[in-house]
C-alpha cells in the first residue's frame, strides 16, 4: 500500500500515464483504421452514395438490393463499371420490363454523371472491367495498314455474328447481333470487355487494346464509306421507294380515270 501510494505521488506519474494512454490510442487506431477506411470509402464516397440511391430506385427491383440478381435479371457482382456504362450509355438499361434481350435506345436517357455514379456503386460490388480512358479506344492516328489489320481481326472474331460490314444478323433463339454502324468507339471497347448477353467476352489476353483500336478504326472507316447504289441492292431502300412510286403512280392514274369517267357521265 505504502509503495503504491508513493508511486502514485511520483511527479512523473501523471505525464507517464498520459503518454501511455496516447500510445495505446495510437496502437488501437493503427490496428482498427485500415479496415474502417475501406468500409468508409464505399459508405461515404459521395458518388457511390448517389449511385446506390439511384440504383435502389431504378435497378434493384430486377437486379436485387445488393446486385445479387433475381429470377428477372442476372447478378451485377463483378460485371464492373464498364458494363453499367455500356448498358446505360446505349440505353439498354434500365429495362422497362423483363425480356430476353434488352433493345438499344429504348431506356430513358440518364446523364453521364448519373451513369458514372451507378457505375461507381456497381464497381464496389466486385472487381470487373473499368470504364476505359479515351487513349484506350480512340482510333485517331492509326495507319492504313493498322486499319486493314483491324478489318482482318473483325472478319476473324466478329463477322460470324455481326456480318462482314458490321450490319448485324440474327442468332438462334430469337436473339440478334445488332448493327455496329452507329456505335461509339467507347461503347465498342466496353462491349468487347464485358460481353453483353450472348456475345463472348474478349479480354485483354484475347484481344489486346491495340487490336481493339484497330477493329474500332476499321468500323469507323466502314461507317464513313459513302453508300453506293450497288451496295443497297437487295436492301430495303430501293424496295420501299419502288413501293411508294407504285402506290402514288397507280393511285394517281386511278384518280384521273375516275375523274374522266365522271366528266364523261356528266357530258352525256
Ligand atoms: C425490368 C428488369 C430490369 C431493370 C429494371 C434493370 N435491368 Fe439490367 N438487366 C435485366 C436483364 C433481363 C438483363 C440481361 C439481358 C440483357 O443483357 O440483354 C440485364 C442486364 C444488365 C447488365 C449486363 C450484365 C452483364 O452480365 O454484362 C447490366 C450491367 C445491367 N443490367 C445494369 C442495370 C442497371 C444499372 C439498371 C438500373 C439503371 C438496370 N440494369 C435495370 C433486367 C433489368
Ligand atoms: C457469338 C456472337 C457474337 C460475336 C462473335 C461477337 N458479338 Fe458483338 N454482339 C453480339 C450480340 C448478341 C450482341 C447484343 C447484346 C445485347 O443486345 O445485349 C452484341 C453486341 C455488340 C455491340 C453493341 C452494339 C450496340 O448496339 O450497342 C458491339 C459494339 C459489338 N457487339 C461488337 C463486337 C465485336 C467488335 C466483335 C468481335 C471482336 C463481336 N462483337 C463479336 C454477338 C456477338
Amino acid at each position: 500500500m505504502r509503495f503504491l501510494s508513493t508511486r502514485r505521488k511520483h511527479p512523473a506519474a501523471k505525464p507517464l500515464t498520459l503518454l501511455l494512454a496516447l500510445f495505446m490510442m495510437g496502437a488501437v487506431y493503427s490496428v482498427v483504421s485500415p479496415a474502417e477506411q475501406s468500409a468508409a470509402d464505399t459508405n461515404t464516397n459521395p458518388q457511390v452514395v448517389q449511385g446506390k440511391g439511384l440504383y435502389d430506385v431504378t435497378c434493384s427491383s430486377c437486379h436485387g438490393l445488393n446486385g445479387e440478381g433475381t429470377s428477372q435479371a442476372p447478378s451485377l457482382i463483378g460485371v464492373g463499371a464498364a458494363a453499367v456504362d455500356f448498358q446505360m450509355g446505349t440505353r439498354r438499361m434500365p429495362l422497362s420490363k423483363p425480356m430476353a434481350q434488352a433493345p438499344r435506345d429504348a431506356a430513358p436517357e440518364y446523364t453521364q454523371e448519373e451513369i458514372d455514379a451507378i457505375a461507381a456503386y456497381v464497381a464496389t460490388l466486385g472487381k470487373g472491367p473499368k470504364v476505359p480512358a479515351e487513349s484506350k479506344y480512340s482510333p485517331a492516328g492509326l495507319s492504313e495498314e493498322e486499319i486493314a489489320r483491324g478489318g482482318e481481326l473483325f472478319r476473324t472474331n466478329c463477322s460470324a455474328c455481326h456480318n462482314i460490314e458490321g450490319r448485324g444478323g440474327a442468332l438462334p433463339n430469337g436473339a440478334y447481333a445488332p448493327s455496329l454502324t452507329n456505335v461509339s468507339s467507347k461503347h465498342i471497347y466496353e462491349a468487347l470487355r464485358t460481353g453483353p448477353q450472348q456475345m463472348p467476352v474478349f479480354n485483354e489476353g484475347a484481344l489486346p487494346d491495340q487490336d481493339v483500336k484497330e477493329i474500332i478504326g476499321y468500323l469507323a472507316e466502314v461507317r464513313e464509306q459513302p453508300q453506293y447504289g450497288g451496295l443497297e441492292l437487295g436492301g430495303l431502300g430501293p424496295v420501299s421507294e419502288g413501293f411508294y412510286g407504285w402506290i402514288i403512280g397507280i393511285g394517281g392514274l386511278v384518280l384521273v380515270a375516275m375523274w374522266l369517267a365522271k366528266k364523261g357521265a356528266r357530258a352525256r
